[in-house]
């Protein structure tokens, strides 16, 4: 079974995801995480953020890796070819190189491949942008995941406070935030937009464990295992 969620940065994504697939038993897939390595990658490599087909290239020659720990349904290590870039793609270099690079059609066609290749072999919740209406148009469960434009970027900022990485400065992430949203809707190939058949969630207050009850519902109402593996203490 594939859950699909989609929304734009710093909704809750991955919170999301991992606690649901904890308590679903599912493997998580951050499809953002994808994109991120190529850009690094490619910068690493000096390619041309606009140059379509090197960064295709970049894709189809670079393997992505991820590391699990047992027990644990989201990976916590990412590395492309052979290099460990957990770290190294969270910075706001990445951030600023992510847009071009995951606007470049070769890139995506790419990785939209891998992504299906890696979700077809299991129960995945997968998270990114075009998941419900590109990579897994037939996923049993599609979820369009959104917050406040103020909520996401305090929320990015405790990240980077807590990763010890990117900006800390709130007006500087909201803009970036927005920059980003606004790319990322408007790109040629693939925009963010939500699946016709998409669940519309707002995770803005405190309502996250509300938004995970409900993915966990509609997914069992799909055939989803009942158990509960775990309340997903601990996830962030
Ligand atoms: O979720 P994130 O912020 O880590 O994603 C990084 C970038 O990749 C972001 O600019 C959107 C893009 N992305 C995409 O275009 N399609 C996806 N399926 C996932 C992410």
């Amino acid at each position: 079974m594939i859950i699909a969620i989609d929304g734009p940065s710093g909704a809750g994504k991955s919170t999301v995801a991992k606690a649901v697939a904890k308590k679903l038993g599912f493997s998580c897939l951050d499809t953002g995480a994808m994109y991120r390595a190529i850009a690094w990658q490619a910068l690493a490599d000096g390619v041309a953020l606009d140059d379509d087909a090197s960064l295709g290239a970049v894709a189809r020659t670079h393997d992505i890796a991820f590391g699990h720990e047992a027990g644990d349904p989201a990976p916590k290590r990412v590395s492309i070819g052979g290099t460990d870039v957990t770290d190294a793609i969270r910075t706001a270099e990445i951030d600023r190189a992510v847009s071009p690079v995951s606007a470049a059609p070769s890139v995506r066609e790419a990785l939209v491949e891998q992504q299906r290749r890696i979700g077809c072999g299991g129960d995945y919740v997968v998270e990114g942008r075009d998941i419900g209406t590109v990579v897994f148009p037939e996923a049993e469960v599609k979820v369009f995941l959104t917050a406040s434009d103020e909520e996401r970027a305090h929320r990015r900022v405790r990240q980077n406070v807590d990763r010890g990485i990117g900006s800390i400065d709130f007006e500087e992430v909201l803009t970036d935030l927005r920059r980003r949203d606004d790319h990322d809707s408007s790109r040629a190939t693939s925009p963010l937009k939500p699946a016709e058949d998409a669940a519309h969630l707002d995770s803005t207050g405190s309502y996250i464990e509300e938004v995970i009850s409900r993915i966990c519902d509609m997914a069992r109402a799909k055939g989803a295992p009942v158990a509960d593996a775990s309340v997903g203490e601990g996830v962030r």
